[in-house]
């Protein structure tokens, strides 16, 4: 219909529920959200679905060990993925659960039509099943291990119900033909069809073997085979059987990564076929992000959680780090020491340090106002014709998902500019007219770079090409920004500066590791018992503040000398890089100066604390909050429903530093 945007449908895997999600889950779903923006600003009305895999033994296993049934294990874990990538900025328009009753009635009505046009017969199976990777291994023996994870395979009976995969050997191999981009990139597409070529054999796509499954209707105690549950899930997210009136189906893009391509671009294909349902087009696989070049995983101790990252140096630079160091498609190492040395140069010294000189110069010479541009230079010509290229080599690369490059072609961007200013020095100019005039062209021509720059980052660094359009003080916001129509020569003279805001903070290589890792020390063993799916809370308040408790039952002074107090005087005080909340003091307590954080941050300006006596807890077991050490506690009432902190101190009189409190 005329005016109405084109759709785009795309998915991450859904993930499955016996674990939580690490940086190889995330790197998916950031790139899906980083796709997302990208189809937003061309123009597409998109959806992204993510979502959590809930069936089969593996689940069945973990509930039993936690001791809780099935369906309550699994919700905690689906509430536990969901806040996180809500938490992390890449929350999905559609989160699919297989437990969801839009899902199970999707599943079964595929099966249905699957049925009904003759794919499906039964019969029975004995063969080496691999519990961990829920599939039958078919070329194991008894004893064998599985081909995959390299772990026991297990030898199993049963009726089953097949789908007749080797009735679309045929079809698949004219559908890769007819559809020469459905299996990306190249090399999986040749690996696809020489296995294809090289036979297909009937799948059982139902079980007796295990219970928690969506159950087969009139054939119980069957259920469903995970992968033709976990696969219709794209389909039930989009509306299922009324998928018509949605408008999304079939997918333009499933993401996933290269461990289950084959589920995907076989399997997945042959269902709907069989259903005689419009087929998806395109299955984009990437690599994986390696450890010490070895995939990660909880058993192995190697995995790399998201959380601290976030908040050590922001979404926006683990996004940056994912999609700019490995080639997509690839297998990548991921390293703590590349990420932050990534940081500093590209973002800290880069994007950052380029947005806030070129704020502060504007800001310095004229009032903050983006001034109107006098003649041009051929330099200044020669910029701009280096950020016209770098228009269309960045949205060329991003189309072919070549995020590497459309990074690295941006990035070049910002390097020009940066030479063009050392080479033209606006800050040494005065300020007589000739000067002002030659000023406002550089300081015009880097500030419209500038502007450039931000829009065709802003899939990958969302967060901070905001705060970027808003210091540049742009009109409307960077996401609704039209791609198509981004040309050199936009930037809007005369717009008001907003307000400088820090973007990248350069951080310590070391201390910003050892951060991150005690946080992901922390989150991994939590010192206090929590359940596993309860996401970590936003922030450690260092004890100042606390919702008021219920009236405790009594103690005995015995208990309460338990407790060690002391006038403290506060000697230094600091905000802490990605603990907003947070701030790191040292105290003296008369026999030593102790570190501790404290969840003032928001309530007190560090200067100001300089001196002050407070009541400090000495005898409290040191802990580290957001991975910075805390050796003690300050008291502070909690006043308000937001439980703000207010510091107990003693205004009145000189007390002695060291003074216990009794
Ligand atoms: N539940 C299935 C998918 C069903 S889709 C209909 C599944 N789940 S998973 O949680 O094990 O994995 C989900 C995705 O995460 C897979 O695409 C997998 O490749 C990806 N990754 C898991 N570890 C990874 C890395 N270390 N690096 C990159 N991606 C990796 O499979």
């Amino acid at each position: 219909m005329p005016g109405e945007k084109p759709k785009f449908y795309l998915t991450t895997p859904i993930y499955y529920t016996n674990g939580l999600p690490h940086i190889g889950h995330t790197y998916t779903t950031v790139v899906a959200d980083a796709i997302r923006r990208y189809k937003r600003m061309r123009g597409y009305e998109v959806v992204m679905t993510t979502g959590t895999d809930e069936h089969g033994v593996n689940v069945e296993r973990a509930a039993q060990k936690a001791g809780v049934p099935e369906s309550e294990y699994v919700a905690k874990m689906a509430v536990a993925w969901k806040a996180l990538w809500d938490e992390l900025g890449i929350p999905a328009d559609e989160f699919i659960r297989t437990t969801d009753i839009r899902h199970v009635r999707t599943v079964q009505w595929l099966f249905k039509l699957c049925k009904e046009n003759g794919y499906v017969y039964k019969g029975n199976y004995t063969g080496q099943y691999c519990i961990y990777d829920n599939a039958f291994v078919t070329e194991a023996k008894p004893g064998d291990n599985c081909p995959d994870c390299g772990r026991p395979t297990e030898t199993v009976t049963e009726e089953n119900h097949y789908f007749k995969l080797s009735a679309f050997q045929k079809p698949l191999l004219d559908f890769y033909q007819k559809n020469p981009t459905f299996i990306q990139p190249e090399t999986r597409k040749n690996e696809i069809i020489s296995f294809v070529e090289g036979g297909l054999k009937d799948l059982s796509i139902t079980r007796t073997t295990v219970r928690w499954g969506i159950p087969v209707p009139g054939e119980e105690p069957h259920v469903f085979y995970v992968w033709f549950d976990a696969l219709t899930a794209y389909l039930s997210a989009v509306g299922g059987p009324e998928y018509e009136k949605r408008g999304m189906w079939p997918a333009d893009l499933h993401l996933v990564g290269k461990d289950i391509i084959r589920f995907h671009t076989v399997y997945w294909p042959a269902f709907l076929m069989a259903a005689m349902l419009p087929v998806p087009k395109q299955v984009w696989a990437h690599g994986w992000f390696l450890m010490d070049a070895s995939k990660m995983s909880k058993s192995k101790g190697n995995v790399v959680l998201p959380r601290p990252i976030a908040n050590m140096l922001g979404m926006d630079a683990m996004r940056y780090f994912l999609m700019r160091e490995v080639v997509f498609g690839q297998d990548g190492n991921f390293s703590y020491d590349a990420l932050v040395t990534r940081y500093n140069s590209d973002l800290a010294n880069g994007l950052g340090n380029l947005a806030s000189r070129t704020a502060a110069m504007i800001e310095k010479s004229f009032g903050g106002k983006i001034p109107k541009p006098g003649p041009r230079l051929p330099q200044d010509d020669a910029l701009a014709k280096t950020a016209s290229e770098v228009i269309g080599e960045a949205l060329d690369r991003f189309e072919k998902f070549e995020f590497a490059r459309s990074l690295e072609a941006i990035w070049s961007a910002i390097a020009a500019a940066d030479k063009y200013l050392t080479s033209e020095q606006p800050w040494a100019m005065s300020d007589s007219e000739a000067d002002m005039q030659r000023k406002a062209t550089i300081l015009w021509t880097t500030a419209e770079l500038l502007r450039v720059v931000t829009v065709l980052a802003h899939p990958v660094l969302p967060d901070s090409t905001k705060k970027v359009w808003t210091l540049l003080g742009q009109p409307g916001t960077v996401s609704g920004v039209e791609l198509d129509g981004l040309r050199w020569g936009q930037l809007t003279t005369g717009a008001q500066l907003g307000k400088a805001q820090s973007l990248f903070p350069r951080v310590d290589k070391t201390e910003a590791i050892e951060r991150i890792e005690a946080m992901a020390n922390e989150e991994l063993n939590p010192t206090q018992p929590a359940a596993p799916a309860t996401p970590a809370p936003a922030a450690v308040t260092g004890g100042a503040a606390a919702a008021p408790a219920p009236a405790a039952e009594k103690i005995g002074i015995e208990d309460f000398t338990k407790v060690e107090m002391r006038v403290g005087q506060i000697k230094t005080a600091e905000r802490i890089v990605g603990a907003d909340k947070l701030l790191k003091l040292t105290v003296d307590i008369g026999t030593e100066i102790r570190q501790i954080c404290a969840g003032i941050a928001q309530f007190y300006e560090p200067e100001k604390l300089i001196g002050r006596k407070v009541a400090v807890v000495v005898n409290l077991a040191p802990r580290k909050l957001r991975g910075v050490e805390s050796n003690g506690m300050i008291v502070a009432a909690s006043v308000g429903p937001e439980g703000r902190p207010v510091l107990a101190g003693f205004p009145d009189e000189d007390v002695e530093i060291g003074a216990r409190l009794k």
